[in-house]
């Protein structure tokens, strides 16, 4: 039986009867409105440790835009439904107030990391991610945290927090879940019209042809033939295309700059900004 806790206080109570007991416990925080990818890490976060813990919590401070916060998916009845079904022990959805008694002024810094993509569209997002997975990390006290490389770079400034601070959680990264039709897992895909979801595999469609063109053209030839590709669909509006490396997330002007390369892209489909990757070599 899965129990639900709102309270932070209510919460330590159960971890620290757990930890006392010797219980490994598996985290996957979340911010609900769960889908495939988000069951995916659950299943390996109970494989892997004696107890499940998940955490569904919209975290406003890491929205830049208020109406992507306002129209968030919230789905609480149908997730419990899917918790259970994962074998979820512990469900942990605080509310705001106690999260946040106080604005919040913790100011982190990544640096290079930061500065591109999702750091450099989204001001005060990954600040904001840090502050929450922080503050839930010592309420939650993990063995193992699950993260879906769905969200790479936010998987990689996790990594780069619990180094820095530091915090004794193993972070371990998982493969993005997709659609039959290729399209990434995301709580946003329910925002999509009809149509919007119709057409939204061409972003996975591209980037499957894209990883194979990279003996053909240079980073910045491959950055422009995606583009393209959009181009005669007026429906999408990229925000960025990257080619970029594994660490830091940088882009690569060469192919042997860099150890493994990815492609990772944002793209609006209507007001909907859906974000996907792949991984070149
Ligand atoms: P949320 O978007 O709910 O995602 C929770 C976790 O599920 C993240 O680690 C995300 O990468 C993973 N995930 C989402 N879609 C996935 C997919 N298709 N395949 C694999 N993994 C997927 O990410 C957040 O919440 C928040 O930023 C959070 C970390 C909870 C902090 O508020």
């Amino acid at each position: 039986m899965m129990v639900v806790i709102p309270t932070i206080k209510q919460f330590k109570e159960h971890i620290g009867i757990a930890k006392q007991a010797g219980i490994s416990i598996g985290f996957v925080p979340t911010m609900g409105a769960l889908h495939e990818g988000h069951l995916a890490l659950m299943r390996r976060a109970k494989d892997e440790n004696d107890l499940l813990a998940v955490s569904i919590f919209v975290n406003p401070i890491q929205f830049n835009n208020q109406e992507d916060l306002k129209k968030y998916p919230r789905t609480l009845e149908q997730d419990s439904i899917m918790l259970e079904s994962v074998g979820c022990d512990l469900l942990f959805v605080p509310d705001t107030l106690e999260m946040y008694p106080e604005p919040v002024t913790d100011q982190y810094e990544f640096g290079k990391l930061s500065e591109v993509m999702e750091g450099a569209s989204r001001p005060g997002h990954f600040n904001g991610v840090a502050i929450v997975v922080r503050k839930l990390f010592e309420i939650v006290e993990p063995d193992k945290a699950y993260f879906g490389e769905k969200d790479f770079q936010q998987l990689a400034i996790i990594q780069q927090l619990v180094k820095m601070i530091p915090l004794p959680v193993e972070i371990v990264p998982c493969p993005i879940i997709r659609e039959m039709d290729g399209l990434a897992m995301s709580s946003r895909n329910l925002r999509l019209s009809e149509n919007e979801r119709f057409i939204a595999p061409l972003i996975y469609q591209t980037l499957i042809k894209a990883v194979k063109l990279n003996t053909l053209l240079s980073p910045e030839e491959l950055k422009k033939w995606i583009t393209d590709k959009f181009k005669s669909h007026p429906e999408f509006k990229i925000d960025y295309i990257e080619i970029a490396e594994d660490q830091l997330l940088q882009p690569v002007a060469h192919w042997n700059d860099a150890n493994s390369v990815y492609i990772f892209v944002a793209i609006f489909l209507g007001n909907v900004r859906l974000i996907d990757n792949m991984r070149i070599f």
